[in-house]
């Protein structure tokens, strides 16, 4: 939530900036705003509500001589959608302009001491009162030296409780960018004679390849030629520089109107990056080097926790199944933000797993903090090279899906899907599952790609069901067993991009209370590849069609049900039964992108929404 750019170094800062903050816009897009040091040392400010682009209505980015910069852009918290809450903000007496992702939790402490030391504000933000607090202990330094302003801005956070990302400008100092973080994500591009600081590679990977990635509780002073980074305490860090793995041109939407169209379209390729170098020599078994750090502790746990939010949840209840099925072992889906308050009791044997995407989901890290202050191993699985999760984790499993930037999730889905089910085979090959079981799964595995090449030419169909049906209100999304995830992944992809009441239940549940909705304005999406017990979500079919439910089927060639008793009948390719939830996934992923299209909806960017959420 939030993006933040910064710039110092022989460049032109505004239009970096301005095409940085365009890249991060998925972070946050309610306003946006850029704060630069004029070549005559004074600063410049502009903001305004709405996208990035809307920042042109008040500035050129060319026409300005400065080559130090920050800017945003904002995803509210504290305070509404206004220019006067939009970043930067600027400190009482002018000294400072911040930019900030993150939450001050003390925020109401810090300002009634501001008051009584004569401050006054502008803004209901949070991020105000920190401009300020810097401010208050810059003032108390004896000199105007970049120290004074790094020991000002280490004083402030010591009294800050709560999670930020940071991006400073000291008005005496006009050659050096100062960033900060603890909890929120920010890295630092090395350049030739520049640094940029961002919320994202997306911001910095046109520029340089070279990164660090920040640590909780570390700042960064830097000018165009240097970098310090220390601690709260100014104890020293030697940071390791990175190297981004992905390349420009898979942050652009290319052919495609939408990024969600995009990545929809990536999934064959992204199943291969996950696959890639997991296979045994056998062919009979996945493994996973990442996970070596484990060593024998897989053959001793006893049960598996799984932590995440939005649709890596949905992912990991899928896991849920297949690790029960295949190795035998007890498996629970903890909600991350959920986890984290509950005194669930682990045994000694317990392995947790957080799942997130970005690997900077605030609640997914809470709860990956809480298991590992409880002394349980903690495995991670992350689309996101360097993310704090991987940073965090005792070891993982990287997605290599690239960078994903619609905000509705659909390729990393898909990716951690196949990721899990390959640590169901896994696990199921240590314990139970034989040679030539493990080698039907690899098979299946193998030939996925070309199943999802077969099964995104279902586009068209399923754009005239949409065309059919875009009207309607409220939709019910029922699967049984490995498609209940999945029935609960097309309710959430309607719901946040299209703004269509949607909710997913395993299909004999409906009839228990969702039933009382089932009418002509209400159809109902089923997901049906298990031809052993079709029989039994046949039945619920026709009680919905008895009260004149619109049915939209999405089944396998096999399920004996004749096409015309349902309103709509998408066929998908068969796969093993671990796989068959990433083909109906496909379906769900365009029918919400072609409603949202006829609704006239902000596909990739959903309102009230953002990418990643560094909130609690
Ligand atoms: O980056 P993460 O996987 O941790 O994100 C978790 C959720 O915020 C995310 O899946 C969200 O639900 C998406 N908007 C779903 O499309």
């Amino acid at each position: 939530m939030c993006g933040i750019v910064g710039y110092v170094g022989r460049r032109p800062a505004a239009p970096l900036i301005f095409e940085g903050l365009q890249h991060l816009e998925y972070r946050g897009y309610d306003s946006a705003g850029i704060g630069l040091i004029k070549a005559d040392d004074t600063f410049e400010l502009y903001r305004n509500v709405g996208r990035v682009a809307a920042l042109l209505e008040c500035f050129e980015p060319r026409q300005s001589d400065s080559h130090v910069g920050i800017g945003h852009t904002r995803w509210a918290t504290h305070g509404a959608v206004s220019v006067l809450n939009a970043h930067p903000h600027r400190s009482y007496h002018g000294d400072f302009l911040l930019v900030h992702n993150g939450v001050i939790e003390n925020f109401k402490t810090l300002k009634s001491f501001l008051l009584e030391k004569d401050y006054a504000f502008y803004s209901d933000t949070d991020t105000e009162i920190l401009a300020n607090l810097i401010e208050f202990y810059y003032q108390q330094q004896a000199t105007t030296e970049p120290a004074s302003f790094l020991q000002a801005v280490q004083e402030a956070l010591r009294h800050v409780q709560g999670t930020y990302g940071l991006a400073v400008l000291c008005q005496d100092c006009p050659n050096h960018l100062l960033a900060a973080r603890n909890g929120s994500p920010l890295l630092i591009g090395i350049g030739d004679n520049e640094h940029i600081v961002a919320s994202d590679a997306a911001a910095i990977v046109t520029y340089t390849s070279q990164v660090i990635y920040l640590r909780d509780r570390e700042i960064a002073l830097m000018s165009s030629d240097d970098l310090q980074i220390c601690t709260l305490q100014s104890e020293n860090v030697s940071a390791e520089v990175c190297t981004i793995d992905w390349s420009p041109e898979e942050a652009e939407r290319g052919q495609h109107e939408h990024y969600m169209h995009k990545e929809i379209y990536e999934q064959a390729q992204v199943i291969v990056n996950a696959i890639r170098g997991h296979i045994s020599d056998d062919f009979s078994s996945p493994r996973f080097g990442g996970l070596a750090p484990l060593g024998n502790r897989w053959n001793e746990i006893d049960r598996i926790v799984f932590c995440a939010c939005g649709s890596a949840w949905h992912a990991c209840l899928e896991a849920e199944y297949l690790i029960e099925h295949y190795a035998h072992i007890p498996v629970e889906v903890e909600y991350a933000s959920e986890f984290r308050y509950r005194n669930a009791p682990l045994s000694k044997r317990t392995l947790v797993v957080v799942v997130s995407q970005s690997g900077e989901t605030l609640d997914t890290l809470a709860a990956l903090a809480e298991a590992k202050r409880r002394g349980y191993p903690v495995v991670g699985i992350t689309n996101v090279v360097g993310s704090t999760i991987s940073r965090e984790t005792d070891c993982g499993i990287y997605q290599h899906a690239g960078p994903e930037i619609g905000v509705a999730s659909t390729k990393a889905f898909t990716s951690q899907l196949c990721i899990l089910a390959m640590l169901a085979v896994y696990l199921g090959r240590l314990r139970h599952m034989d040679y030539t079981e493990g080698v039907s799964f690899i098979q299946a595995l193998q030939e996925l790609p070309q199943k999802i090449e077969e099964t995104l030419l279902l586009e068209q169909q399923i754009s005239e069901i949409a065309q059919r049906y875009y009207q309607s209100e409220q939709f019910l999304f029922l699967g049984r067993q490995t498609l209940f995830p999945v029935a609960l992944e097309g309710a959430l992809k309607l719901k946040e991009i299209a703004y269509v009441y949607a909710q997913g239940y395993p299909s004999a549940e409906m009839k228990h209370g969702p039933i009382a909705l089932v009418s002509k304005e209400c159809p109902t999406v089923i997901f049906a590849t298990q031809a052993a017990i079709f029989p039994k979500t046949l039945s619920n079919i026709q009680e919905i069609r008895a009260r004149n439910g619109p049915i939209i089927m999405v089944a396998t060639g096999e399920i004996p049900m004749d096409p015309s008793e349902s309103e709509a009948f998408v066929i998908i390719p068969k796969t093993h039964p671990a796989l068959q939830p990433i083909l109906a996934t496909i379906p769900a992923q365009f029918f919400a992108y072609h409603m949202a299209l006829r609704r006239g909806c902000d596909v990739d960017k959903p309102r009230n929404l953002a990418k990643s959420v560094t909130v609690e």
